[in-house]
């Protein structure tokens, strides 16, 4: 399953729209996640992943560390604000932290240095903005993909105006190759 996570707010919006494109792109089984329904709270910085070996917060972010971890490739979306990711995904990021200690437990020898259970999985990132500056979210996103040590198959930033994402055939058309990029780093990876 390919997973996608969306931190619109706007399930008509366009970040959603653009990780659908990606999806389908992918000809694959997928899985649109939005964030916005699942209750996830702030990472309080406790760092007692590192020594329980999982999150003591139980919320919107259990069910989705065991998809993170399952999927087989993720694509994340985020609206730019602010000049930089949503809320949404910057707290599913700070959360994700834990899942470098999973099942680690009291054992580890290396407490404050996780596993990297996400190493190697193709992961694609978007941005969409009204005016300018997808930069930002692309960046604090691929930071993200970087430290899980994922393999990043491609971004995509896009300006949308006031117009609706959808009607911009360019954008549409990145979205679907870009689908089609994960679809061929599957391959790759499972040949
Ligand atoms: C809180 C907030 C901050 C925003 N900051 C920016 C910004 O810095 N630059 C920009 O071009 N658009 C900004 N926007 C506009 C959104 O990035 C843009 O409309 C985006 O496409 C919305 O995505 P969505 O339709 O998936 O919700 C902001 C919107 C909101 C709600």
């Amino acid at each position: 399953m390919i997973l996608g996570i969306c931190g619109s707010g706007r399930k008509e919006g366009n970040t959603g729209a653009i990780v659908e494109e990606v999806l389908k792109g992918t000809e694959s089984e997928t899985e649109l996640v939005w964030l916005i329904d699942l209750n996830v709270g702030y990472c309080t910085g406790c760092m007692r992943c590192a020594s329980e070996g999982n999150c003591w917060q139980k919320d919107g972010m259990t069910d989705l560390y065991k998809k993170i971890i399952d999927c087989e490739a993720i694509v994340i979306g985020s609206p730019g604000y602010y000049g930089d990711v949503s809320g949404l995904v910057k707290s599913m990021m700070d959360r994700s932290i834990a899942l470098g200690y999973m099942g680690i437990g009291k054992e580890s020898k290396t407490p404050m240095h996780g596993r990297k259970p996400l190493a190697g999985k193709p992961a694609a990132i978007v941005s969409t903005v009204a005016g300018h500056g997808f930069e930002r979210p692309l960046e604090t996103m691929e930071r993200f993909v970087s430290y899980g040590e994922m393999k990043l198959v491609g971004k995509l930033g896009a300006v949308v105006g006031m117009q609706d994402v959808r009607e911009l055939k360019n954008v549409v058309d990145e979205a679907s190759k870009l689908g089609a990029k994960i679809k061929e780093a599957l391959r790759e990876k499972f040949k």
